[in-house]
């Protein structure tokens, strides 16, 4: 197996066959998370009490990992099934008015929808934007002084875009910003210390598969998310029986039953990989390989909407063709060995840091021979 210690090695170990680019649909196991996975799975199989704990040591280790990379403290981070589930922990215990877009992906707008329904403590204030970007002029435009919340993806699932943070920080005052993290984290060099919660989950760009998620909850949230949504691991000390102590005034308060250990060591294998890179790299990196296919896009006139700066982006690139090319882009994509994720008319195109060339001139054949088949 390779040793990840620095970009070339990271970019070696990542082993898929060619054509894959679609990382932030699902992102294919790192080898250093398929070996820590079977050992550990043995260590599970061996009915010996040290060994087992080994295994749910890995908890520490992953959040110690999330705080390492976040620049914050491990004790503020909890793990969870998915980014969806941390994100429901903060949304139910809001109230006041919470910002949120129309088009963010579901785990906002449903879980925000239902949480306001079940406790009638929150009112949605939702933003519209025609080009579906949270900008910091749409916060202000629909700011209002019941405004308690703005809940944002730190890269928005459609379009690519990468909000900025420090600048809605400014925007919302003291106000809780609540970030869905996934489509970024471990690849781009966010300021999460402007954030107040910060959720995402591994299966995506961190190459840990599922069931690795986790949320970081700063003082403020810590303070004002109440009530806490919470099951019996939510409290400090023991398990709690015959009596039922308060929630955990630590994010651990956000947390329902017992952490899966296996997943816990699949996405502390991956964090490793990342921390031994270092983020700032990676991004580097995967912002070189969304250009190479902004370049191929722009050379055969299909529109990205992508913005094309690069502090506004991450690692999703998307295409959206005049209406009568989606299809014929779409199968010609398919045709030559492509993944991506083709939806309502756009292509979204997401490379990672170890897109090789073997797939980029994939990608510029397909656009090639869809262009010359183009009806204008
Ligand atoms: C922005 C965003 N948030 C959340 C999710 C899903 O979250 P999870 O499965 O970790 O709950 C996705 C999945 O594509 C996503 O793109």
């Amino acid at each position: 197996m390779i040793r990840v210690t620095d970009l070339d090695s990271y970019q070696a170990s990542f082993d898929g066959e060619p054509g894959y680019l679609d990382w932030a649909a699902f992102g294919p196991l790192s080898p250093a998370v398929r070996v820590e996975a079977q050992a550990d799975t043995e260590l599970l199989g061996s009915g010996r009490r040290t060994s087992i704990d080994l295994v749910a040591d890995h908890v520490r280790e992953a959040r110690e990992l999330v705080a390492e990379l976040m620049g914050a403290d491990a004790a503020q981070v909890v793990l969870q099934p998915s980014t969806t589930y941390g994100l429901m922990h903060a949304l139910y215990g809001l109230s006041g008015g919470l910002l949120l877009g129309r088009g963010e992906f579901p785990s906002l707008t449903v879980a925000a929808t239902r949480a306001s329904e079940a406790l009638g403590a929150i009112r949605l204030q939702w933003l519209e934007p025609a080009d579906g970007l949270i900008t910091p002029d749409v916060v202000r435009e629909s700011l209002t002084d019941d405004t308690s919340a703005l809940a944002v993806s730190l890269v928005d699932f459609r379009t690519g875009y990468r909000v900025d943070l420090p600048a809605l920080r400014e925007v919302i005052g003291d106000r809780l910003l609540i970030v869905d993290a996934i489509q970024g984290f471990g690849v781009v060099d966010a300021d999460y210390s402007v954030a107040d919660v910060v959720c995402g989950h591994g299966y995506k760009w961190l190459r840990a598969g599922r069931g690795t998620g986790f949320s970081w909850f700063g003082e403020r949230a810590l303070e004002r998310i109440a009530p806490v949504l919470s099951g019996f691991r939510g409290v400090d000390g023991d398990l709690p029986l015959d009596a039922v102590p308060a929630p955990s005034a630590s994010a651990q308060a956000f947390s329902v039953a017992g952490p899966d250990t296996l997943a816990a060591a699949r996405l502390a294998s991956a964090l490793r990989d990342v921390a031994d890179v270092g983020v700032p790299t990676i991004e580097a990196e995967l912002l070189a390989r969304t250009a190479d296919v902004i370049f191929f896009a722009d050379r055969y006139e299909v529109p990205v909407i992508t913005p094309r700066e690069p502090e506004r982006r991450a690692g999703i690139v998307t295409l959206e063709p005049a209406a009568q090319d989606a299809a014929p882009l779409a199968a010609s994509l398919a045709n030559h060995g492509l993944t991506v994720t083709a939806r309502a008319g756009r292509i979204r195109v997401s490379p990672h840091v170890g897109t090789g060339a073997d797939t980029l001139r994939l990608f510029g054949d397909a656009l090639a021979a869809f262009s010359s088949a183009r009806v204008w």
